[in-house]
């Protein structure tokens, strides 16, 4: 039996000094290799979502399980080295070291977890010929493979990011607003290989987004409940 992406139950989670919950979540879940758009205006909580997902945070109330594994049950440090292992994540700000190559911003995963070492000598014979596979996807030409990343365009320094979140063939990307900095044609198409080349790894995609026009890339479509006035105290 193949485990769920991700299992939400009952969820409730606010941040300190927050006299209600940010939001409350029933139920959600995703199956492996599905992808999932999670909408919704600013300020209702979905970059909070996604530190549940990946358990920078943990709930008040409920569970958050992902891959089988319930995040609020690992001590702080055993959910850093499962977040390593097993998701890939994409920042807004792409947050690649500015000082290393693309080659070596895409290659990071592999060189701090062991997992992501192994799944690509296993899968693609070494962990170079997976950076290879990935930049000849993501559209990253060679001659870019061994500039500096500060030396990118915004769309180039996205494909490096999400590169890099591929590799090691995580099951799960997190991705919050990864295609904000782009125009619309560049949006698309960043999008349409990201699912790609996800989807070719079996790696399920999980993206937050104010932005519904790209709601319909995905398989599943999460609205993020409606919050409620937050009474400011004096
Ligand atoms: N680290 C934090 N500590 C306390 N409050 C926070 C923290 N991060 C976010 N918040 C608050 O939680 C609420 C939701 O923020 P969050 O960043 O999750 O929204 P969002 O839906 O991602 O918004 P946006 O679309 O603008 O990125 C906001 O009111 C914000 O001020
Ligand atoms: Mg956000």
């Amino acid at each position: 039996m193949t485990l769920a992406a991700l299992e939400l139950q009952n969820i409730e989670f606010s941040w300190a000094q927050q006299p209600k919950p940010l939001f409350a979540i029933a139920e959600l879940t995703l199956q492996q290799g599905e992808t999932l758009f999670i909408g919704g205006p600013s300020g209702c909580g979905k970059t909070s979502l996604l530190s549940l997902i990946t358990g920078i945070q943990v709930p008040q109330h409920g569970t958050c399980k992902v891959l089988g594994t319930a995040m609020n049950l690992l001590s702080p440090s055993d959910r850093d080295r499962f977040r390593g292992e097993h998701l890939g994540l994409i920042f807004q700000q792409f947050n690649l070291l500015p000082f290393l190559t693309v080659q070596e911003n895409i290659e990071l995963p592999s060189k701090l977890f062991d997992r992501r070492f192994k799944k690509s000598t296993e899968l693609f014979g070494s962990v170079q010929a997976h950076v290879d596979r990935l930049c000849d996807a993501l559209h990253l030409e060679p001659a870019l493979r061994q500039r500096r990343a500060n030396l990118l365009s915004v769309g180039e320094q996205q494909r490096v990011a999400a590169a890099r979140a591929l590799l090691g063939c995580p099951s799960l990307i997190v991705a919050d607003e990864p295609t904000s900095a782009l125009d619309e044609e560049n949006k698309i198409d960043f999008l349409n290989l990201l699912l790609s080349t996800a989807s070719a790894q079996n790696t399920s995609v999980i993206t937050v987004s104010h932005d519904m026009r790209i709601a319909s890339k995905f398989d599943r479509v999460f609205l993020m409940p409606r919050r409620e006035p937050q009474h400011v105290l004096a």
